[in-house]
């Protein structure tokens, strides 16, 4: 059986709110492009944009590398920051260290990582205070997937 991967991989700032978002609009721009249907692509759009939003509001620099396999997609973004001490504690609903100016922008409802749970099948978050925080997701391709072209 042929395997074919295709993975792409981009650079994230910490704190530059002016580029933020882009690298998961690329990602979602190749998923539509290649006809991932569109339910599907809100998804994973969605998790990879609350882990790239991630990087830029808590971290100071970071990578997404994004994966298609045969039947998953993977995104794992990795992060050179404060990490994370306690984890069960930042998955929970509304859980945020934001500061002031973060939360003025719209930021730090605490959403993030909840949403990124909701919207993938397995979400792996591994942290070291003081080094960074790298988070896997994987997301199953939906069975018979009609790609339009
Ligand atoms: N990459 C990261 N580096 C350091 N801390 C992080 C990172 N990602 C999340 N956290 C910590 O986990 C908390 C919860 O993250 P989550 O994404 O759920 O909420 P938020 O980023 O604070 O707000 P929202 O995502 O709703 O804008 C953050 O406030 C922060 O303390
Ligand atoms: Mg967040």
């Amino acid at each position: 059986m042929e395997e074919r991967v295709l993975e792409w991989d981009y650079e994230i700032e910490g704190k530059d709110f002016r580029n933020a978002g882009k690298v998961s609009s690329k990602v979602k721009e190749i998923m539509k492009e290649l006809g991932f249907d569109p339910d599907f692509v809100r998804g994973v759009a969605i998790a990879s944009y609350e882990a790239e939003m991630n990087v830029v509001c808590h971290a100071e620099k970071g990578t997404l590398h994004f994966a298609i396999l045969p039947e998953t997609l993977r995104i794992v973004v990795q992060d050179k920051g404060p990490g994370i001490p306690d984890i069960d504690l930042a998955m929970q609903e509304g859980y945020s260290t934001a500061p002031l100016e973060i939360r003025e922008m719209g930021f730090g409802a605490g959403m993030g990582l909840p949403n990124m749970k909701k919207n993938t099948d397995e979400l792996d978050i591994s942290s070291t205070v003081g080094e960074g925080t790298v988070v896997e997701m994987l997301i199953r391709t939906p069975p018979s997937k009609e790609r339009s072209e």
